[in-house]
């Protein structure tokens, strides 16, 4: 079916283990993850860009499960961050601060501090680091700047630390990703990226600063990026920048290419990462033989289609032209159908055998499917996570599968209607690990408990 699952004898299964049983041991929603989908898709990305020698920084954002992290990291992933609790979730999961790059439009201080210096750590002085030394583990590999404010804000705090920060400027090459706009980061009215000429002014305003040191570019064009062309523009356009910054004396070590390489979440929808990578390499290998280090930050090719959302039906209700399937799963537990409309492929786990899909297509040949809407709990007309399917008559208490649900699912999952996050299960040959537990509603609660006053001081 996809790599990691396959219906066996009309029952989904997850590596060796059957869907519906993980369902009943774990409850549900419950997000699994296979850790053989996870190893092939970052073993794929890493050998079609291996003429790149490319440097992979996983971007953390996509799902930032510890287990999923420190998995990604045995096979030699450095991570990308977008806040300080990334940043630490990255350290926790085994990666050293100069295998970290730390991206993100809006880094306050303290965030800057603790990527610097991990006395400021948020997590200094709790029980998760005890025996572990946060003194000495230095500072981020490179921050990715998106702003002059932000470079100035990373050289003052870098001075007054007495450290020296490496940085990344992050460029807007104006390039239409031809993505869901809301997704869309590389044109000129995104707040991402600084434009051309201001990137040059700053190569200049620091270039011999004592405390921050400009080793290269980089840019991000957007998420799910469905053709190789903007990624062509987006590296002329660098190219030439970087041509032109060399011309003016800057040394540029170091090309981030971002992420946004899609996943299929319907069979062939787009282009393979070889595809991607093939029309990359002749752009770029005479630089590496150079001395240049080419980066990318791959979230979503890497985890999307190796997890899926399990959730149970919790009622099936006859409308006038279709019946809603209504699970315990909804725009809480994946919001990417209520705020994208995207598409997700949703199956029940347990099936007759004639209904036991062997791609996502084959779905459409099926006899006796009836037109369906799979709805959750929560009060929004929103709250879908697939709409007009035909599916295969389904009855209460049978389990769903939302496939294509590794990447940015668990990690935009939410409380709202007061409902705990789901579980995370991770699923290698065998082997069935609960890596997150369902949150509770004790645990919700807990910072409610007790309403603190604050003095405020008044003028008057
Ligand atoms: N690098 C930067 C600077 C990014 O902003 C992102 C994603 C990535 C890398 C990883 O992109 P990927 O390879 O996963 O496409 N919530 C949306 C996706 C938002 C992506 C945000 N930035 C979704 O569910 O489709």
């Amino acid at each position: 079916m996809l790599d990691g699952f396959s219906f066996r004898e009309g029952s989904l299964h997850v590596g060796e283990v059957a869907a519906a049983a993980v369902a009943n041991a774990v409850g549900t929603p419950t997000y699994v993850y296979s850790a053989d989908a996870i190893r092939a898709a970052y073993r794929r990305l890493d050998k079609a860009f291996a003429p790149l020698k490319v440097r992979t920084h996983y971007a953390v954002k996509a799902c930032a499960n510890l287990e999923v992290c420190r998995l990604l990291r045995s096979l030699g992933a450095g991570m990308d961050v977008v806040s300080g609790g990334e940043l630490e979730r990255a350290w926790l999961a085994g990666t050293p601060l100069e295998e970290i790059a730390f991206a993100g439009v809006g880094k306050t201080d303290e965030e800057i501090r603790g990527a610097l210096d991990g006395r400021f750590s948020p997590l200094a002085g709790t029980p998760l680091v005890e025996g572990r030394d946060l003194t000495h583990r230095g500072a981020v590999g490179m921050f990715n700047v998106e702003s002059s404010s932000e470079l100035e804000r990373i050289a003052d705090i870098a001075t007054e630390l007495g450290v020296r920060a490496r940085v990344c400027i992050r460029v807007n090459p104006d390039v239409d990703a031809k993505t869901h706009e809301y997704i869309t980061t590389g044109k000129e009215q995104n707040k991402f990226g600084i434009d051309l000429p201001r990137v040059r002014l700053l190569f200049d305003a620091y270039r011999d600063h004592d405390s921050v040191e400009i080793i290269g570019l980089h840019f991000h064009i957007g998420s799910l990026v469905p053709r190789v062309e903007p990624y062509v523009r987006s590296v002329e356009v660098l190219n030439r920048l970087i041509d032109e910054l060399q011309g003016a004396g800057h040394g540029i070590r170091l090309l981030d290419l971002g992420g946004g390489w899609p996943a299929a979440y319907q069979e062939g929808e787009c282009p393979p990462i070889e595809a991607f990578a093939d029309a990359l390499i002749p752009l770029l290998e005479e630089r590496v033989r150079e001395g240049l280090q080419v980066v990318t930050e791959p979230g979503r090719v890497l985890l999307a289609n190796a997890g899926v959302l399990l959730t149970r039906v919790q009622h099936v209700k006859l409308g006038r032209s279709k019946r809603f399937v209504i699970c315990d799963g909804g725009m809480h537990s994946l919001i990417r159908p209520a705020l994208y409309q995207a598409y997700h492929f949703v199956w029940p786990v347990d099936v007759p055998q004639g209904l036991a899909p062997g791609t996502r297509a084959e779905t459409q040949d099926f006899e006796g499917l009836e037109p369906s809407d799979v709805v959750g709990p929560i009060c929004e007309s929103s709250d879908f996570l697939a709409r007009d399917r035909q599916l295969p008559p389904v009855g209460r208490g049978e389990v769903l599968a939302v496939f294509s649900a590794g990447a940015y699912g668990m990690s935009m999952a939410s409380n709202y209607n007061d409902h705990g996050r789901p579980a995370e299960v991770l699923v290698d040959g065998d082997r069935v690990r609960v890596v997150n537990e369902r949150q509770t509603l004790e645990t919700m609660l807990e910072t409610e408990r007790r309403p603190r006053e604050v003095a405020i001081q008044t003028l008057c």
